[in-house]
């Protein structure tokens, strides 16, 4: 069923409840404060509700106490330091403490792709289950947020039943996350839609409660935001549908920026006029150096690994090609490097030795600090690995860049990375980026020579400058 909130229709009748501890709102914990749970305990504390934020990780712990984010993600220190201040948020690495606190637990911890093949690793959320239902003392909520295959809400519910005592009458619900890094604070505060998996009247109700800041904020904005209350496998098949879409919009354009280069055609062109149709639209249609991060790569092997094991394999056999189109395009930027700097392309790649390049961008998309699957930080180290001395600048992702791959040479800044450069190559669009005079930049490189593996330079302002410029999918 699908209740849009607030509506003009009668609204269908969500029962109000009583938390179990008595508060008149649910107080909410969340356990895992990454880029994922960290957001959401600050942003619920800034709607107001009474909020404890519990990690195993005791640094990250101590950071956030202290008023600091461990993350870069915009907006949300000034969010914290509030919030902190205000007494209505605190961060706890004490499992005891965080479930004697919680009516309503977020299960928010890492499911990466597991060491041995393609499916997700569920290990962290084995744990955090485990440990808080042996330190429930009353009824309460356990909510999953992390990206899960399907069917991991109902082995939850099992682990719960296992390791709490069954006279508290302990529920589970499962209500996936769609927010985006770098715009975090706006999604969580005011999500396009909300997602709930739920078995009881009494789930639904507490996850209602749980949101109503949400819902009451939009209010007063006269906006929408659509509801759509489900059974756990639904729910939990919601997040890897949408990013198994995105994923493939995006290997889409890319698979015709391939055709573009061999057959001399503009992709950047081809993406704009397909765009103008409403049934197809310009988002996540920039052909490029493709997806990456810790969500697209791992969801859609993940869920290609689940659809095998449930025998619905052969319905999922395009992610598997959507993954290679992608994978494929770092091999592109090799190529073009391999071609500007006039190196033979072999069987075992360009010898590019003896080459300066400068690798302008880390982080799998601007306006983060997260290098997990970055395809940047992938190609700086084919780049290096083909020989050449890689000098690489980001603007907040040199720190877990460096600790991701030591034997690249971090820069300052965009300056001291191009200095001297035979190539620079483009391969985060951040604005600093995209911003930057290629007349100033010329002056301080050894060969005008780019790569623009985002598409996202004016080609024609760079080429007037001198420079020797070669975008993916483009003539
Ligand atoms: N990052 C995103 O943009 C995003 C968006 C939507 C969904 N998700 C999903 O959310 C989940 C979390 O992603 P993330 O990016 O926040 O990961 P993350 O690695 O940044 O955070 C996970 C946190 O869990 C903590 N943790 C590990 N074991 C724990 C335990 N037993 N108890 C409590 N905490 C524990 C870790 O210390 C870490 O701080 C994943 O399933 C991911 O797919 C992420």
């Amino acid at each position: 069923m699908t209740i849009p909130y607030p509506n003009t229709q009668p609204m269908p009748v969500i029962a109000a409840v009583t938390p179990p501890s008595g508060a008149s709102r649910p107080r909410v914990t969340f356990l895992g404060t990454g880029y994922l749970g960290a957001t959401y305990a600050i942003c619920y504390a800034e709607l107001g509700y009474e909020v404890l934020g519990y990690d195993v990780d005791p640094d990250k712990i101590a950071k956030l106490n202290a008023g600091e984010v461990p993350i870069h993600e915009p907006g949300l220190d000034e969010l914290l330091r509030r919030n902190l201040a205000a007494g209505r948020l605190r961060f706890s690495t004490d499992i005891a403490e965080t479930a004697d606190f919680g009516d309503v637990h977020f299960i928010c911890v890492g499911t990466p792709q597991r060491a041995d093949g393609m499916g997700a690793d569920l290990s962290y959320v084995e744990a955090s289950v485990t440990s808080l239902a042996q330190h429930l003392t009353r009824k309460a909520l356990i909510v999953g947020k992390s990206t899960v295959p399907v069917g991991t809400a109902d082995w939850v519910e099992q682990l719960v039943s296992k390791h709490s005592p069954a006279d508290l009458g302990v529920e589970v619900a499962w209500s996936p996350e769609f927010l985006q890094e770098g715009f975090a604070v706006d999604d969580v505060l005011r999500p396009n839609r909300i997602v709930v998996g739920v078995k009881s009247e009494w789930a639904n109700s507490m996850l209602y409660a749980a949101h109503k800041g949400v819902f009451d904020l939009a209010a007063t904005e006269d906006r929408e935001v659509p509801l759509v209350v489900t059974d756990f496998a639904t729910a939990e098949l919601v997040k890897v549908a949408a990013n198994a879409f995105l994923a493939t919009k995006i290997s889409f354009i890319n698979a015709m920026a391939e055709v573009c280069e061999v057959a001399g055609g503009d992709v950047t062109q081809l993406a704009r006029a397909i765009g103008y149709d409403p049934r197809i639209g310009n988002r996540f249609l920039q052909a490029g150096l493709g997806f990456g991060g810790a969500c697209l790569p791992k969801d859609i092997r993940a869920f290609q690994a689940r659809a095998q094991e449930l025998g619905a394999g052969e319905a999922l056999r395009f992610l598997h090609e959507v993954d290679l189109i992608n994978l494929r395009r770092r091999t592109r930027v090799l190529h073009l490097a391999a071609e500007l700097l006039d190196r033979r392309y072999g069987p075992a790649g360009p010898d590019l030795s003896g080459t300066r390049i400068a690798v302008l961008g880390a982080t799998f998309k601007p306006n983060t600090d997260d290098v997990r699957d970055a395809p940047a930080l992938a190609v700086a180290a084919l780049l290096r690995k083909a020989g050449a001395d890689v000098h690489v600048y980001d603007p907040q992702g040199i720190d877990n860049a460096r600790r991701a791959v030591p034997e690249l040479t971090y820069e300052p800044g965009m300056a001291e990375a191009v200095t001297g450069a035979d190539l620079v190559c483009v391969l985060t669009e951040w604005a600093d980026f995209r911003n930057a005079d290629p007349t100033v930049l010329g002056e301080l490189v050894a060969g005008r020579r780019v790569v623009d593996a985002r598409n996202c330079l004016d080609s024609a302002l760079w080429t007037q400058a001198g420079w020797e410029y070669r975008g993916l999918g483009r003539p």
